[in-house]
C-alpha cells in the first residue's frame, strides 16, 4: 500500500480500548507516496458517505466539509486544509502514525493541533477497522474544527485532559467517556430532528444509519455527569446515544472546573452502556435488539 508502514510501538489502554499505540512523532503527510489504490479507496468512501449523510449529518458538518473543498478526486493535502483552518479558527492538522499516548494527544488539542493519521485503510476495510485512519480523522473530525464553538470545545477538552491526567486514572476514564459520547458518537437536535455530529458515526456507513433509524439503541438527552458514568462499546454500534441541543450547550456544560465532579463521581458506580435511568430524558427507549451481553469498556 504505502512506502512506509506505520510503526506500532506498544499496546496501551486508551479511549479505544487496549490497542496499539504508535510513535509520538509528528510526520509530514507523505502525499506523493499514496498509491492509486489509496486515492481510489478515499474516493469510494467519500462518495458513499456524502450520500449517506444527506439529511443525516448536521448542517454544520456538511457545510464545513464543503468549505474545505474536500472531494472524491484525491486524498486532501493537510497543507491545503491547514490554510482554511488557520484563517477560520486557528486549528492546524498534524500528521501522525496513529493513536497517540493520552497525554500527547491532550497536549496537541490544548494547543489547537489536531493529530491526523496519515495512512488509509485498505479496500477490504471499507466498512470497519478497529483503529482510526485518515478517513476517520480527516473526513470525520476535521469539518467541525471550522465551527468556532466546537473548535473551542476541543481545545478546552485538551486542557481538561492534561488536568485529568494529573488527577488520576479514574478522572481520565470519566473524561474519556465525555469525548466518546460527544466528539465521537454525539447526536444533535436540529429543527426538531436528530442529526449526527460524532466523527465515529459520520465515518461509518452502517452506524450513520443505525444511530438514527434503528429501534435498538437508546437515545437520550445530554447530561454531562450521566455521560461521565456511562460505559461504552468499542467493537459494536453504541447502545446509547446522547443528544445535544447545540454546541453552545456542550461548551456551557463543560466550562466549570471538573475537579469536584471527579471527586463526586469516584464514589458512584458506572452505568452499563445500554442501561436507562429513571431520571434520563428519554427520546427513544432502545429495543436492545442484537445487543452483545458483555464487553462494555
Ligand atoms: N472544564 C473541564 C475541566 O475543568 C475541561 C473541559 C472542557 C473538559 C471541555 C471537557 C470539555 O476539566
Ligand atoms: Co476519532
Amino acid at each position: 500500500m504505502n512506502a512506509q508502514q506505520p510503526r506500532r510501538v506498544k499496546h496501551q489502554q486508551t479511549d479505544k480500548g487496549y490497542v496499539p499505540v504508535y510513535t509520538t512523532a509528528i510526520v509530514e503527510q507523505p502525499w506523493s507516496s499514496y498509491s492509486e489504490t489509496d486515492h481510489h479507496t478515499w474516493a469510494t468512501l467519500f462518495e458513499r458517505q456524502r450520500e449517506v449523510l444527506k439529511g443525516r449529518a448536521c448542517g454544520e458538518f456538511i457545510r464545513n466539509q464543503e468549505r474545505f473543498g474536500m472531494s472524491a478526486d484525491a486524498i486532501p493535502r493537510f497543507e491545503d486544509l491547514n490554510k482554511v483552518l488557520a484563517k477560520a479558527t486557528g486549528w492546524q492538522l498534524v500528521g501522525v502514525e496513529g493513536l497517540l499516548p493520552e497525554l500527547d494527544f491532550f497536549d496537541h488539542l490544548a494547543n489547537r493541533r489536531f493529530p491526523v493519521t496519515w495512512w488509509l485503510r485498505t479496500p477490504d476495510q471499507l466498512d470497519y477497522l478497529a483503529e482510526p485512519d485518515l478517513f476517520h480523522d480527516l473526513f470525520g473530525h476535521v469539518p467541525l474544527l471550522l465551527n468556532p464553538v466546537f473548535a473551542d470545545y476541543m481545545e478546552a477538552y485538551g486542557r481538561g485532559g492534561v488536568k485529568a491526567h494529573g488527577i488520576g486514572a479514574e478522572a481520565l476514564v470519566n473524561l474519556t467517556r465525555l469525548y466518546w459520547y460527544t466528539v465521537e458518537f454525539g447526536l444533535i437536535r436540529e429543527a426538531g430532528e436528530l442529526r449526527i455530529y460524532g466523527s465515529g458515526i459520520v465515518s461509518s456507513k452502517g452506524e450513520s444509519i443505525h444511530c438514527l433509524e434503528s429501534a435498538a439503541p437508546n437515545r437520550i438527552g445530554f447530561d454531562m455527569e450521566r455521560i461521565m458514568r456511562t460505559r461504552y462499546r468499542i467493537d459494536t454500534y453504541q447502545k446509547t446515544y446522547f443528544v445535544i441541543d447545540s454546541f453552545e450547550q456542550l461548551m456551557d456544560a463543560t466550562r466549570p472546573d471538573f475537579t469536584p465532579i471527579y471527586q463526586r463521581l469516584a464514589s458512584q458506580a458506572s452505568i452499563p452502556a445500554g442501561t436507562l435511568l429513571d431520571e434520563d430524558e428519554v427520546i427513544q427507549r432502545g429495543s436492545g435488539e442484537g445487543w452483545a451481553t458483555d464487553g462494555d469498556v
